[in-house]
């Protein structure tokens, strides 16, 4: 199928380069020029496992102008970001209707568009479609709408695509949808049909659950840490219940990341907004606010004067796997050592550069130069953090490394 993709971030990235794999013709549309001319040199502009290889082998067009692309395409996928940056509990819906009016004045006849972007329930019909429509022809008449989230993984994003536990699509007619199922025919997974404001709800009610999941074994790893229980032990002891499941029952420092905590914060907004006060997630996002900081005063059990202390961090990124630190949990905790006048050393395997643009004040240097601080906090379960030595140290474990347990001091968060 001839497919645009607009919006080369992390999803419209994925999503182009996996479509392509797939013998699509793709074409990637971006307003950074830079980003643009970049992947035409088959060079990958995020850290992901197997994209670059797909970048550099794939046929893959990739361009600025939108217009163009639009007017031959047969669907095209709307990839952009919608995350307000500040933290505030709404969507940016500025790229998005940006988008949308482009695609109604560019496209076809015959064109359906897909809304990959996360938004929140009644957006596309409320928003999207409105803009689409702008120049008088009719969705659901003229051209197709569906929404089709996507539940990828930062780390294991390509092989989600293209070997998911399902597809959601929602549509604004059967017609839309069988396009869009026709696309996906090959993937063995069940194809969930319903209509556009249900498929945009299933997107937050997935990472709102993933959420509380986490912020549950925090909560029950924070009574055990109390107890001196090894939460990991209990999980796994719920874990073989069908019900509960054992995955997502890691307890650590919290939830960071580009998605689990604004899409909270989201759909609490558009609850709220809507006259019901959610406040089951408003406590899970609560809980996972303070969870990284109990590092902190696990850290002041041993060294209760941080004024002047070397502190050392393992692990920026917000999970391992990626060199993403948007939300990453270190970020509170440099923030609470830093206000408590610690000196921060700082060590990731790939999210250095990243973080550098967000704290240039802090020092950073290899794993050897972090494990000569006075005391070593781990805050992403990078596997290299398992060969390091850690013998003689103070060790605050967030990500369970077990091999730390070896240090002079060793306390993790949950166990
Ligand atoms: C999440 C969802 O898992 C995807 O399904 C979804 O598509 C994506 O958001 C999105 O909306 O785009 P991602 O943000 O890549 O994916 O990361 P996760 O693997 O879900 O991890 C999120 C955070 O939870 C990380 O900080 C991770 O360390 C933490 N986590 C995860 C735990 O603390 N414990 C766990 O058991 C699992």
């Amino acid at each position: 199928m001839n497919i645009s993709v607009i919006g080369a971030g992390y999803v419209g990235l994925i999503t182009g380069a996996c479509l392509a794999k797939l013998g699509n013709q793709v074409t990637l549309i971006d307003t950074d020029k830079e980003k643009i001319e970049a992947i035409k040199r088959g060079e990958c502009p995020i850290f992901e496992k197997g994209l670059e290889d797909i970048l550099r082998t794939a046929q893959l067009d990739a361009r600025s102008d939108i217009g163009s692309a639009i007017k031959t395409s047969e669907i095209s996928f709307v990839c952009v970001g919608t995350d307000p940056g500040d933290g505030s509990y709404s969507i940016d819906l500025r790229s998005v209707s940006e988008v949308a009016e482009a695609i109604g004045e560019a496209s076809n006849d015959h064109c359906l568009t897909v809304i990959k972007s996360t938004v929140v329930p009644e957006t596309t019909e409320e928003v999207i479609i409105p803009l689409l429509e702008k120049n008088g022809r009719k969705a659901g008449v003229d051209f197709g709408v569906c929404v089709n989230p996507e539940f990828l993984r930062e780390g294991f994003a390509v092989e989600d695509f293209l070997n998911p536990d399902r597809i959601v699509i929602g549509e604004i007619n059967k017609q839309s949808g069988d396009i869009l199922a026709d696309l996906y025919k090959g993937f063995g997974c069940p194809i969930l049909r319903f209509d556009l404001r249900t498929a945009e709800a299933i997107k937050y009610a997935s990472n709102a659950f993933l959420a509380a999941k986490i912020s549950f074994i925090n909560e029950i790893g924070n009574i055990c840490k109390e107890l001196s229980i090894d939460t990991y032990n209990v999980a796994k002891g719920i874990g073989y219940d069908p019900r509960i499941g054992d995955k997502f029952l890691n307890a650590g420092i919290g939830f960071g990341g580009s998605c689990l905590p604004k899409d909270l914060r989201a759909l609490i907004g558009q609850s709220v907004s809507i006259g019901y006060r959610p406040r089951l997630l408003e406590e899970v996002l609560n809980v996972n606010e303070a969870q990284n900081l109990r590092m902190i005063r696990l850290l002041k059990k041993h060294i209760p004067d941080l004024r002047g202390k070397n502190i050392g961090i393992l692990g920026l990124a917000f999970k391992a796997g990626t060199d993403d630190v948007r939300e990453s949990k270190a970020i509170g905790v440099i923030n609470a050592l830093l206000s408590e006048g610690a000196k921060v050393r700082a060590y990731d395997p790939v999210a250095m550069d990243n973080f550098r643009r967000l704290f240039p004040e802090i020092t950073y240097g290899s794993a050897e130069a972090v494990l000569a601080s006075d005391a070593i906090l781990i805050l992403t379960e990078w596997q290299e953090f398992a060969s390091l030595d850690y013998a003689g140290k103070i060790v605050i474990d967030g990500k369970r490394i077990l091999k730390a347990r070896r240090a002079k001091i060793y306390e993790g968060i949950c166990w």
